[in-house]
This record gives structure tokens, C-alpha cells and sequence, in this order.
């Protein structure tokens, strides 16, 4: 995954780059979800008897080919040019999940369409209530039935590598960022091509023909931030499929999800982009896991960088797990092939660690752990 992201950052402009790859403040967060995911040890049994690897996994009655997938990215054709589609088609061919985000350059009908009604929808709350109801209608006629709601982004994170790039809301084209696209020429024709990104799931909502400054006051305006019991109360009255909960990193968060009737919950602190001083998202795993196991899935996210990575989260009590950057590092440096050759890379190091530990499926895992 180094190479990958090495070459991304060869081959997308710094402010793209930054974007993606940095984390909230001084990236202690960012650095922590690595470090304590590889830290984790898994004991190999070699001399029972074996049988081999089968990466089947079942989530919310829908049969995946293996137990991960696509974390859900906001902006991601600025990253790479037509990013959500390239992603969407990849992970279908692979037969696993991809989480669209409001805020990702593509429609949710269009990426439903495309994934065969098997994309799940990330749900941003809106402010105004007639949105978030015609949000939901939308993607119950487009066919979703997964909704995640999101719940770790009652500020916006402060990210200093953003900010330096002019990423604040409202953007900033800079010299900089001018220099930095044409000496990205592959980005610069792939976007002229796709298209500037736009936030495609909200373009209904906007103001025809707004300049930055304006997009920056709608943005702000559009969404509201912090979600709350009432909130999720409401979206549980009116989604009939499967919701869960995303951005949980602690016991008591769980519990009251739990309470919610949610169906599920993604473990996770957002890849280290909000809160420095919190958790790591493989310990906060463990922590509820421990009171949680058998009541509720769990799923994770951050810090997840390889197959391996993904055999360990999973020996934590994970019944999925979920990516963010690296499927981003695999399409920015790739383009188009990024999205299969990361399922497939990470798929086939997640068949040879099972493999070498003696493991035959993924729940399997959690008996692995040292
Ligand atoms: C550039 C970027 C944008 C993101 N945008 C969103 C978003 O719009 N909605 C969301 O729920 N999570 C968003 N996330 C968080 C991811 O869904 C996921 O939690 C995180 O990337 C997992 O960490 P990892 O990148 O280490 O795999 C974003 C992450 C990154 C890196």
C-alpha cells in the first residue's frame, strides 16, 4: 500500500493529495489506528487440520464475496477524476459493499443503478427536514437498502494540511493550486473530461450558478452537524432497510445505538480526521466488542491499510471492515484499474494469512487472536 500511495502522490496535485491523506491536528489519532492495529498478533495453528479459505461473508441477509469494503469518501472526484464510479463497478465486480457518500461527486441513483442495488448511502443529516425526508425517499427508490448514518462530525475536523492547500469551506483557488494541476497533466485531462466534481446528490437542493464564496455559506447552511437520540429516532420511523450507525468509538455511543434499534454500527473515528485526542478505532473495537459480541454486528473502519490489517480487525470482534484511503491511494495512482487491483490485492493477502495461520472463514478469525 506504500507504493500505491507514493505513487498517488506522483501523480495528483498536493492540495488532492492532502486532502486525502492527512488527519485533525497534529495526526496523533491518524497514527494511533495504525499503530495499534498492527501491533495485534494472530497465533497460527499449523499442524491441525486443514481445509482451506473460503472469504463468503454474510451481512443484513445480502451474500459478499469477502468481509470488506469501500468507506465512504466525500469529494472523491477531486481526488481522481470519476473516483466513486471507478470504486462502485470494482467493488461489484468483487462482490463487496461500496458505501457512497452524500457529499461524493456521483448520484446515488446513478451508483445504485451501477452496483445492481448493492451500494449502500452514507447519510450526512440535512438542517431542513423536507430534505432529509426527500434524501430518504430518494434512496428508497433508487433501490438501497443499507443507510449509514454518520455521527463523528459535530465540528468541522481541524486539518492543517487542508487548510495550508486553501481546502477550507469556502475553497480557495490559489497560484499554488493552479501550478499544481498543470504539473499533474494525467489529473488535469481526466478532469477536464469528467467534469469539475460537484456534489451530485445535492445538486436539487442548490442554487443554480453559485461562486465559492456562496457554495461555502450554502454548505454550512445545508447540513446539521451534531446528530442526536431524536434524530436517529426519526430516521428509524421512516427507513424500512437496514440502518446503521457509523463513527461510534465508544461503549456508551454503542449502547445508545443499541437502545436505537439500529441494526448495525461502523466502529470508527473517521480515519483519524476529527478528534486527536480519542481512540484508536481498533481499541474502541475491542472495548465494546467485549459487552456487545452477539448483540448487535460490528463493523471497522480506520487504519486499515492491507488483507493482514483486515484478519486483524476482524480477530477483534469485526464482522466487517471497511477502507477509506487505501481503495483512494489504489484509483489515484492507477486511475481507472486502482479500484479492482486494490480488491484483488487485498483479497488475496487476506486469503494467504488465513491460509498461513490455518483460518477457514472470517468469523473464524476471533480465535486467532493471541
Ligand atoms: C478524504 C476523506 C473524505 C472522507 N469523507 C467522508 C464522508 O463524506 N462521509 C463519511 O462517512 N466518512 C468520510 N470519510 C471517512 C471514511 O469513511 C472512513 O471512516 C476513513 O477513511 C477510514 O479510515 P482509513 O482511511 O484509514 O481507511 C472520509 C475520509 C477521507 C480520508
Amino acid at each position: 500500500m506504500s507504493y500505491l500511495r507514493q505513487r498517488a502522490r506522483k501523480r495528483i496535485p498536493g492540495f488532492a493529495f492532502d486532502y486525502l491523506d492527512g488527519g485533525c491536528n497534529e495526526e496523533v489519532n491518524l497514527r494511533r489506528n495504525r499503530d495499534d492495529l498492527r501491533d495485534i498478533q494472530l497465533m497460527p495453528r499449523y499442524l491441525e487440520p486443514y481445509s482451506g479459505a473460503n472469504l463468503d461473508t454474510e451481512l443484513f441477509g445480502h451474500r459478499y464475496k469477502a468481509p470488506f469494503g469501500v468507506a465512504p469518501i466525500g469529494l472523491q472526484g477531486l481526488i481522481w477524476p470519476g473516483a466513486p464510479k471507478i470504486l462502485a463497478k470494482a467493488a461489484t465486480a468483487h462482490g463487496l459493499p461500496f458505501i457512497l457518500s452524500t457529499v461524493g461527486t456521483a448520484s446515488l441513483e446513478e451508483i445504485s443503478k451501477l452496483t445492481e442495488g448493492t451500494s449502500w448511502f452514507q447519510f450526512y443529516h440535512p438542517a431542513e427536514d423536507r430534505v432529509r425526508d426527500d434524501l430518504l425517499n430518494r434512496a428508497a427508490s433508487a433501490g438501497i437498502r443499507v443507510l449509514v448514518l454518520l455521527c463523528d462530525t459535530p465540528t468541522f475536523g481541524f486539518r492543517p494540511r487542508e487548510i495550508r492547500r486553501g481546502l477550507a469551506m469556502p475553497p480557495k483557488i490559489t497560484p499554488a493550486n493552479i501550478l499544481q494541476m498543470l504539473g499533474r497533466p494525467r489529473w488535469t485531462l481526466n478532469t477536464l473530461r469528467e467534469g469539475v466534481p460537484r456534489f451530485a446528490n445535492l445538486l436539487p437542493y442548490m442554487p443554480r450558478r453559485m461562486n465559492l464564496q456562496q457554495l461555502g455559506v450554502f454548505m454550512d447552511g445545508f447540513f446539521e452537524k451534531r446528530m442526536t437520540r431524536d434524530k436517529i429516532a426519526c430516521i428509524r420511523d421512516r427507513w424500512k432497510g437496514t440502518l446503521l450507525l457509523k463513527g461510534v468509538s465508544t461503549l456508551d455511543d454503542a449502547e445508545t445505538a443499541l437502545k436505537l434499534g439500529l441494526d448495525g454500527i461502523i466502529v470508527s473515528n473517521h480515519g483519524g480526521r476529527q478528534h486527536d485526542a480519542g481512540p484508536s478505532s481498533i481499541q474502541s473495537l475491542n472495548q465494546i466488542h467485549r459487552s456487545l459480541a452477539g448483540k448487535i454486528p460490528l463493523m471497522m473502519d480506520s487504519g486499515v491499510r492491507s488483507g493482514t490489517d483486515i484478519a486483524r480487525a476482524m480477530a477483534f470482534g469485526a464482522s466487517a471492515v471497511f477502507l477509506g484511503r487505501a481503495f483512494m491511494y489504489g484509483v489515484a495512482a492507477l486511475g481507472h484499474r486502482g479500484g479492482d487491483h486494490v480488491a484483488a490485492l487485498l483479497e488475496a493477502q487476506l486469503r494467504q494469512v488465513m491460509e498461513q495461520i490455518g483460518c477457514h472463514s472470517p468469523e473464524e478469525l476471533f480465535e486467532y487472536r493471541e
